[in-house]
C-alpha cells in the first residue's frame, strides 16, 4: 500500500498546467467520493493495527497534496479571469516615471545667485526668527516706526523682542557684526508679515538681500550693480530707472524699476501701461547702521539692496497670483524647468 501511495503523490506532483476541465477530471479521479484516494481510505481501514499509524501518516499527505496541487492550478484560472474581466493587459509597458521639476521660486533664486555669484558675491543666511535688534533697531527703525506694528509683524506671544524678521535685511546686521569688511555678499531667505493672503501678497515671501561693504564705494557702483543685474535677469535690452525713497538704514534710498519684459516698454496690464516695473528697494547704507555694527563709517561706505523673489518670478513667467507658488499643485509646478 506504501508503494501504491507513494506512486500517486509523484503522478500528481507532476502534474503541469492543463485546462480547466481537466483540472475537474482530476479531482473527480483522485479524491471525489469514488476517486483513487478515498479508495485508499477505504483499504486502509483493514490494515493491521502495527501499520496504520505509518501508513496514516502517508496517506494524509497524499490527500493534502493532491488537495493543493488541484487548488493551485485552479488558482491559475481564476486569476486570468479577474484579468480579463478587468481588461487589465498585462504585456503594456509601464507608464513613464516622470522627474521632478525645481520650484519657480527655487529656479529664481538659484538664478539671482549665480547672477551675482559672477562678479564676486558669496551667499550668506540668517534666522528666521529673529530679535528686534537685527530686524529693526540696528537697522534705524525708531522705536514708533510704523513697520514694527502689529499689523506688519509677527511677534512672539511670549516676548515682543522676538520676531519672525521681516525681511532679510536683518542678515546685513548679523553679518557686519561679525565679518571685518570688504564685505561682498547676497542673503536668500523667506520673511513673514501679517498680511492678508491675495492674489498680490502673502503672510510668507521670500527675498534677496545683496550687501557691498568697502572703501570707497559710491552709488555708480550700486547702480552699475544694478544695471548688470537687471539685464542678465530680464535681457540685454532691459533699462532700470531709479527713483528716490526711503528706508531707515540706507540713506540716500531709492527703489529700482525695470523696463517692462512683457510688453517692451510700450505698456500692458502687467506694468500697468506705465511701461515700467518695481522690483526693489536699494541705496548706500547709514553710516548709522555701519557704527551700530562697528564698522567704522569715515573709513567704509557701501551699498544694499533687497528685492522679492516672488515678484521676479512673476514677471519672468507672467504667473499674475502669488498663491500659486505655495499651494503646490503639480499642474503647476511641472510647467517649469530650468538649467537649475
Ligand atoms: N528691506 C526692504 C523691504 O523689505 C527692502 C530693502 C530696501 C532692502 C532697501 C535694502 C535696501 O537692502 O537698501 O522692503
Amino acid at each position: 500500500m506504501k508503494d501504491r501511495i507513494d506512486q500517486l503523490l509523484t503522478e500528481i506532483e507532476a502534474i503541469k498546467s492543463i485546462s480547466l476541465e481537466e483540472v475537474e477530471q482530476l479531482r473527480l479521479k483522485y479524491l471525489s467520493k469514488k476517486g483513487l484516494i478515498p479508495a485508499l481510505f477505504d483499504d486502509f481501514k483493514n490494515l493491521p493495527a502495527t501499520e496504520k499509524r505509518e501508513v496514516g501518516q502517508l496517506l494524509n499527505e497524499l490527500k493534502n497534496n493532491a488537495q493543493k496541487k488541484i487548488d493551485e492550478l485552479k488558482s491559475h484560472f481564476e486569476l486570468r479571469d479577474e484579468v480579463s474581466a478587468a481588461r487589465l493587459d498585462l504585456t503594456r509597458p509601464a507608464g513613464n516615471v516622470e522627474p521632478g521639476t525645481r520650484h519657480p521660486l527655487s529656479i529664481i533664486r538659484n538664478r539671482i545667485i549665480d547672477i551675482f555669484g559672477r562678479i564676486g558675491y558669496t551667499v550668506a543666511d540668517g534666522p528666521e526668527i529673529e530679535d528686534d535688534w537685527h530686524n529693526f533697531s540696528a537697522l534705524n527703525f525708531t522705536a514708533d516706526h510704523p513697520a514694527r506694528d502689529m499689523q506688519d509683524t509677527f511677534f512672539i506671544a511670549t516676548n515682543p523682542e522676538i520676531v519672525l524678521r521681516t525681511h532679510t535685511s536683518s542678515v546685513q546686521i548679523r553679518v557686519m557684526e561679525s565679518v571685518p569688511p570688504p564685505i561682498r555678499m547676497i542673503f536668500p531667505g523667506r520673511v513673514f508679515r501679517n498680511e492678508a493672503i491675495s492674489a498680490r501678497a502673502h503672510c510668507m515671501f521670500h527675498q534677496v538681500e545683496g550687501l557691498y561693504i568697502d572703501k570707497n564705494v559710491s552709488f555708480a557702483d550700486l547702480k552699475q550693480t544694478l544695471m548688470y543685474f537687471a539685464k542678465e535677469m530680464f535681457g540685454e535690452q532691459t533699462k532700470i530707472r531709479l527713483r528716490p525713497s526711503y528706508f531707515p538704514f540706507t540713506e540716500p534710498s531709492g527703489e529700482m524699476d525695470v523696463s517692462c519684459n512683457i510688453c517692451g516698454g510700450a505698456g500692458c496690464n502687467i506694468c500697468k501701461y506705465s511701461g515700467w516695473v518695481e522690483i526693489l528697494g536699494c541705496g548706500m547704507v547709514d553710516p548709522a547702521a555701519l557704527d551700530n555694527c562697528g564698522i567704522d563709517s569715515k573709513t567704509y561706505t557701501g551699498f544694499a539692496f533687497g528685492m522679492g523673489i516672488e515678484r521676479i518670478t512673476m514677471l519672468k513667467y507672467q504667473i499674475k497670483d502669488l498663491r500659486l507658488f505655495f499651494e503646490n499643485d503639480v499642474r503647476f509646478l511641472k510647467q517649469f524647468t530650468g538649467a537649475f
